[in-house]
């Protein structure tokens, strides 16, 4: 280090434009970058992506999840520049260094300035949010990750509707971000982007060497480790426990054998007890069918039925197929959210082989028994002959 030192300054006295001074470790370099990848994803898979791409969006969140919390620690005993203590100001000192901005005077920074620490705390904050409310509404609307076992419907659902907000909100701090780089890199005639890269920045007269080493990077890396092995543990145990609202119990015998002679025999929580009731008593005339059973086996089935009807199950499809469509008001292909979710897919794609009814959920929903309808168990099959 100090013949780097030596060397710098003897470079600097020679030739302005070579020497550098080391600003980012290589952890908050490959962390920033990671980030922006993990976020990238993310974004594009949330944004842009149909929702079958649910599980690559969540390991994204979970990536940037796990980066944060190394930056956490590096942010207490990281290097020089990496250190909360050492960037983040009050709001005094980020006015004064607007005043300095105004008034042209502004000193340029090694590290972060006060506006741009102002920034990543920013930032961090909201990616640990996005984190938090996302496995939120993953446990309450789908019933899945580590909080699905405590999470209500309701619940996940506004903190999904917050995810999206933050979601956005994170979009305009990277774009304000990026400004800000740009801006101050104009400002003090330095390229940002590469020094994020490369470490370094130029050194110029009054720098002094920062070095390159973290204080404690023995304890950040132990603690690091054991609370990783603490939250995947902790993450796997919570993912196994039972899904919160969604009782499991085997199929009636009677229903699936006599409900599936025509069509997959449906979960009852795909419908309000209600329609169940009123299906169940006029299964003479079924849909133009004749499905009359045993007044035994309908009573069997009726009462399984209510037991299980969708107002008593709390899974995103028992919300979404009670608000039936009046003028159908048993089909759960006639209720808007059905006909709304499925309006992209060409009519034809639905009374192809091996499909051939747009009731046949199962084609293409690989965990339609269970009702999941988890997006990503979703995979419209090719045609095949009849
Ligand atoms: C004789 C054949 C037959 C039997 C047996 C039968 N169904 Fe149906 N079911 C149909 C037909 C035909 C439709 C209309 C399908 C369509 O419109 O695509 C239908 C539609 C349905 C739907 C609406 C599906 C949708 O597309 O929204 C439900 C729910 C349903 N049946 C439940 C039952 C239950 C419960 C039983 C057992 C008591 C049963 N079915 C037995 C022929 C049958
Ligand atoms: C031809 C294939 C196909 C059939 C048949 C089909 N679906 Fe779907 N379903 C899809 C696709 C594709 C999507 C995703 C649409 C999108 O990109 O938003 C979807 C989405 C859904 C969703 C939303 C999942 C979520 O949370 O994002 C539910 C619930 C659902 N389907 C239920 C059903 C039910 C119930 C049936 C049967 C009555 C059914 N689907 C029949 C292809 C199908």
């Amino acid at each position: 280090m100090k013949q780097y030192a030596i060397r710098n300054t003897i470079r600097l006295m020679t030739d302005t434009h070579t020497a550098t001074i080391p600003v980012w470790d290589k952890f908050i370099r490959a962390f920033h970058w990671a980030l922006v990848l993990g976020v990238s994803v993310a974004a594009v898979t949330g944004f842009l992506l149909r929702p079958t791409w649910i599980n690559v969006h969540v390991w994204a969140g979970v990536t940037a999840a796990v980066l944060l919390l190394a930056r956490v620690l590096w942010g207490i005993w990281g290097s020089k520049n990496a250190r909360f203590s050492g960037f983040v100001k009050g709001p005094r000192e980020v006015m004064a260094h607007i005043t300095e901005l105004r008034s042209g005077k502004a000193a340029r920074h090694l590290g972060h300035n006060p506006l741009g620490a102002l920034m990543i705390i920013a930032l961090l904050g909201t990616v640990l949010l996005l984190s938090l409310t996302g496995l939120a509404g993953l446990g309450g609307v789908f019933k899945a990750g580590p909080l699905g076992f405590a999470t209500p419907y309701s619940l996940g659902g506004f903190t999904l509707s917050v995810h999206e907000i933050l979601a956005i909100f994170l979009l305009v701090l990277v774009g304000l971000h990026i400004a800000g780089a740009v801006f101050e890199g104009m400002r003090t005639k330095e390229n940002l982007v590469k020094s994020m890269v490369t470490g370094e920045k130029e050194m110029r007269k009054g720098d002094h060497d920062v070095p390159d080493v973290s204080s404690k990077p023995i304890w950040a890396s132990l603690i690091f480790g054991l609370l990783l092995a603490a939250l995947v543990w902790g993450g796997i145990f919570l993912s196994s426990k039972p899904p919160f609202g969604v009782p499991v119990g085997p199929p009636n015998a009677t229903y699936a054998d006599e409900c599936s002679a025509c069509h997959m025999a449906y979960a009852p929580s795909l419908l309000p007890a209600k329609n169940w009731g009123t299906m169940m008593a006029q299964l003479g005339d079924h849909f133009g069918e004749d499905a009359s059973l045993s007044q035994a086996d309908t009573d069997e089935i009726t009462t399984w039925l209510f037991e299980n009807a969708s107002d008593s199950i709390d899974t995103k499809p028992a919300h979404v197929f009670s608000r039936t469509n009046p003028a159908f008001p048993l089909a759960i292909t006639e209720t808007p959210f059905w006909k709304n979710t499925h309006r992209t897919i060409p009519d034809e794609v639905f009374t192809r082989p091996p499909i051939y009814d747009n009731g046949n959920c199962a084609a293409c929903h690989s965990d339609a028994d269970s009702a999941a309808f988890y997006p990503a168990n979703i995979s419209i099959p090719k045609e095949t002959s009849p």
